[in-house]
């Protein structure tokens, strides 16, 4: 039992949301009581908020008791969606059930994304409480949104573990984050995400260094390579964006829940992207290796993998009643290295338009940012951030038979036998 009331708060867009203060953590924690209810408690919550619905947590206290409060501690984040972003959200879900290729459907997203983005309001980072004695690791944090975020995690006092694969660019951000934030503990690992040895490799070093871990941010990712293969035989999307954060996120999750406290749980924080939203996941074709190859289709469907990852990663977690939270994040279209592969005439069009449209990694890195750090979000789990605020995610992403496969499916890939996984292949 735990007292709770209502509030609202300004935002800086001056619009106000809803708030609750409860004497324990809000959201997810009473799931845990409740092992099969757990991330798909929270995906309700996001899914009354991405339906527009302002009142349901009203609704919701009518009923009385503590199941109201209940409710009412999920909407803790609930504020009103940004209608444009709402439109944009379900015209991209139209466009996944359209007969389109691969190609456009990624295109149409990117314009519907770049829309909302425009002409809703810029997500501002709060002021957090100070993060010392925490530590994070931070995939492909030595540049781009990863870079922004490592600083910003770094300034607020946390240990940060970049994971690249770049051994000089890694040192270079190390030495700049060091001079910038006066903040020693940032330090540099190899970790290539395309070899399933140097993942391992990677949390061996991590492990032999004796550290807790309680942020652990999936940030790394490639976009529109040419079809080709990781060391292991994946092809590269799938195999680094997705199964690489897949494999080290369970041989991570042990530390994180030993490191996790009841009132401070430690986070896992994916970072997807708008383009899961017209995202097809086929489990007979994860490889995308039919002759037609789409590296359009392969990232989009690496970003809804990722999603239904986050959701069954949070179900196992309530269920198992750890002081752990999994969530996903868009950071929305930001104008970064990621776009190196766009063929000749993208490349023109975004130099173009990107310093005007797109956002600059800072403010994509906000949302990453906000789900590591934000005391909001103390024990929410489950969900799909956009600048900061709950949303729903692609309809397909709530399909819990789609989920456990897809575990299953990667727990084979990746030899991953971890007590994660043996709840969820049964
Ligand atoms: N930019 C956008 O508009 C946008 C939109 C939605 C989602 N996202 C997602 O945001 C995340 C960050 O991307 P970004 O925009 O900041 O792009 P970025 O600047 O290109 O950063 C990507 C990071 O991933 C690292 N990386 C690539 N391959 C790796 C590997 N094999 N092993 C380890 N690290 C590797 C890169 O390092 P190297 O370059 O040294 O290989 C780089 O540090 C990605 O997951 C991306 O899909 C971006």
């Amino acid at each position: 039992m735990f007292s709770l009331s209502l509030r609202r708060v300004s935002t800086a867009d001056g619009r106000g949301r809803l708030a609750c203060d409860s004497s324990q953590a809000p959201a997810c924690r009473e799931d845990r009581g409740e092992p099969s209810a757990s991330g798909r408690n929270c995906g309700a919550a996001a899914r009354v908020s991405a339906g527009g619905c302002e009142t349901a947590p009203q609704r919701r206290l009518s009923r009385g008791g503590e199941e109201a409060a209940r409710a009412l501690s999920r909407a803790t984040l609930l504020r009103l969606p940004c209608p444009l972003w709402a439109a944009a959200r379900t015209a991209m879900s139209l466009l996944s059930a359209t007969l389109l290729p691969p190609l456009l459907r990624v295109y149409a997203a990117g314009v519907w994304a770049l829309l909302a983005q425009l002409f809703s309001r810029r997500f501002a980072l709060p002021a957090f409480p100070s993060q010392h004695g925490k530590v994070a690791v931070i995939t492909g944090g030595a540049k781009g949104m990863g870079y922004c975020t490592s600083r910003h995690l770094s300034r607020l006092g946390m240990h940060v573990i970049i994971a690249g694969n770049n051994e000089r660019e890694g040192q270079e951000a190390v030495r700049t984050i060091r001079e910038e934030t006066l903040n020693e503990k940032v330090e540099f690992i190899h970790c290539d995400l395309a070899s399933m040895k140097s993942i391992r490799n990677f949390v061996l070093q991590f492990k032999a260094k004796n550290l807790p871990l309680h942020v652990l941010i999936n940030n790394a990712g490639v976009m529109l390579v040419p079809k080709r293969m990781t060391e292991d035989g994946f092809e590269e999307h799938f195999g680094l964006n997705y199964l690489g954060h897949f494999l080290l996120t369970n041989l991570f999750v042990e530390m994180l829940k030993e490191s996790g406290r009841q009132d401070c749980s430690a986070r896992v924080v994916t970072v997807s992207s708008a383009t899961h939203y017209v995202g097809e996941l086929r489990l007979d074709e994860l490889q995308n290796s039919s002759c037609y190859y789409s590296s359009h289709g392969a990232y989009a469907q690496s970003k809804l993998a990722l999603v239904l990852f986050t959701y069954q990663l949070q179900h196992h977690l309530t269920a198992t009643r750890c002081p752990v939270t999994a969530n996903a994040v868009d950071p929305g279209v930001v104008n970064t290295e990621l776009y190196k592969n766009l063929n000749w005439a993208g490349k023109v069009i975004k130099w173009m338009t990107a310093w005007f449209f797109f956002k600059t990694p800072e403010e994509g890195a906000a949302t990453a940012i906000f789900a590591a750090a934000s005391p909001e979000l103390e024990g929410v789990g489950g969900c799909y951030l956009y600048n900061g605020e709950r949303t729903r995610s692609a309809d397909i992403s709530y399909d819990e038979d789609l989920q456990r496969k897809l575990w299953a499916v990667s727990c084979k890939m990746t030899g991953v036998h971890g007590a994660a996984s043996s709840r969820l292949e049964n």
